[in-house]
């Protein structure tokens, strides 16, 4: 085993464990941040089921993002969208053998890596070009942005003109999955991609990219519009009227 297989088994063993319990962590400190009040932004819909719609809406489409800017909207929907892309595609790496689903959207993969990094340099250029947005970007959201886009660059670099050999980086990641080292290729481009993906990796729980496990605690979009037909009580409330 080669001194480089080593450090980068090493590496994502480490990135993995940092980000299960990082996200872990961050869900329950989520769950348990009190919320009080009833305050779902109106118009909101009146029944659980309305809200499950609602937060679809908001998941698959961005729908409040769409209200607010359409600059934004479209530039952030694209990147998502092409990062979903991205991922199905990934998942040959990890599953042998590869669905048939999988298979098929192979050649899509390719262009969610170009909508991914268009995207993403929009919402980059927005951030130098609007004078209110780049008031309030801190050195943080270009670190972000920049990370995201190197990855996507180094990936799309592997897919268009310097090539890896993907059945040793499947075997690598297969291997890694089953506590088993097996040689990862020493390519400069994919050693970069998959250093940036582990940096992520570690960032993505302390970041503000976990706002999508947010979404689904946030008061405002969660809450059915219904305080007339049914009281909120908030839990330690309750235990209070209790005693
Ligand atoms: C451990 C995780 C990952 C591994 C092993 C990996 C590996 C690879 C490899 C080998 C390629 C070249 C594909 C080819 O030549 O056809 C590639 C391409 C690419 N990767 Fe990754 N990657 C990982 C994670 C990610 C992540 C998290 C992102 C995005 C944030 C990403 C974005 C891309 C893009 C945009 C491409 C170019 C389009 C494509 O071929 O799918 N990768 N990746």
């Amino acid at each position: 085993m080669s001194f480089l297989t080593g450090l980068y088994a090493f590496l994502f063993y480490f990135a993995t464990v940092v980000l299960l319990t990082g996200l872990i962590g961050k869900v329950v400190q989520y769950a348990r941040t009190p919320a009080p009040l009833k305050i779902p932004t109106t118009p909101a819909p009146i029944t659980t089921g309305g809200v499950v719609l609602r937060m679809a809406r908001e998941v698959v489409f961005f729908e409040s993002l769409f209200r607010g800017n359409k600059w934004t909207w479209i530039f952030g929907w694209v990147f998502h969208f092409g990062l979903f892309l991205v991922t199905l595609r990934h998942l040959r790496y990890f599953i042998d053998p590869v669905w048939l689903p999988i298979q098929m959207i192979q050649p899509f993969g390719i262009y969610g890596g170009i909508a991914m990094v268009l995207g993403l340099a929009g919402l980059w250029a927005r951030r130098f070009l609007v004078d209110r947005v780049r008031y309030i970007t801190a050195p943080s959201d270009h670190l972000m942005l920049g990370l995201l886009i190197l990855i996507g660059a180094s990936g799309l670099m592997m897919s268009f003109v310097v090539h890896t050999d993907i059945v040793a980086v499947k075997g690598f990641f297969r291997g890694l999955m089953a506590f088993e080292l097996h040689p990862l290729p020493a390519d400069p481009l994919l050693l970069m991609h998959i250093l940036l993906v582990a940096a992520l990796m570690i960032i993505f729980p302390y970041s503000k990219l976990l706002h999508a496990p947010g979404l689904f605690f946030s008061p405002t979009r969660n809450q059915a519009d219904n305080p007339r037909e049914k009281r909120h009580i908030a839990p330690w409330a309750k235990r209070l009227e209790q005693e």
